[in-house]
């Protein structure tokens, strides 16, 4: 009942799906897709510890975002178990074209506050994405225990992406924030236009 619903949540806002040719690539490609997915969750983790470290004042950050690096660790541990299952290495990082054009779009600029929620949405957009990217490897990847790790992973991303939004509101006003998410979501649909579709990545 619980999966049912899901087929048609997850999406998130986001403007532009994702091409669906992308999750049978990518279920082909289930290695090079486990190494780029490992180092996403290991950047998600270290995302979230620097904003620690950068916004210790922050009582609220702190609060929500420690919990999430003990998450984002454990889905890289499992990532990397997944690896060893099938005796594949996990070998270097790749460079992450999706993460590099968001970063440019994001406000340099402003107050300390301003850069905070700058970065908050930027996280809450890769969440809200690599949450649509789990949706399509759940509902289409033949290997049965993947695609149950697909959708946990699915569930998890949604709830960081509630957390980094939400956490976003404790520090700009509500009605500047959501604006600022609409023009967002448009910029990262153009991103995902103009990006390659690759069997090799997951973003
Ligand atoms: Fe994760
Ligand atoms: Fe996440």
């Amino acid at each position: 009942m619980i999966k049912k619903e899901a087929k048609d949540k997850y999406t998130l806002g986001l403007e532009l799906p994702t091409d669906p040719r992308w999750a049978d690539m990518a279920g082909k490609n289930i290695h090079d897709v486990l190494v780029d997915h490992a180092y996403c969750e290991q950047k998600a983790a270290s995302s979230c510890i620097s904003l620690i470290v950068q916004y210790a004042d922050k009582e609220k950050l702190v609060e929500v975002l420690t919990p999430v690096v003990a998450e984002e660790w454990n889905h890289f541990e499992r990532v990397v178990a997944e690896l060893k299952k099938r005796k594949l290495p996990l070998g270097k990082q790749r460079r992450d074209e999706y993460v590099e054009a968001l970063q440019k779009i994001i406000h340099k600029g402003g107050s300390r506050e301003e850069q905070l929620v700058e970065r908050l949405l930027m996280n809450a957009l890769i969440e809200a994405r690599s949450c649509e990217r789990f949706k399509m490897l759940w509902k289409n990847i033949p290997d049965k225990a993947l695609a149950e790790f697909y959708y946990e992973l699915m569930v998890s991303e949604a709830g960081h992406y509630k957390n980094f939004l939400s956490l976003a509101k404790e520090y700009r006003p509500a009605a500047d924030v959501d604006r600022r998410w609409r023009e967002l979501l448009e910029q990262e649909a153009e991103i995902i236009r103009n990006l390659t579709l690759r069997p090799d990545r997951m973003h």
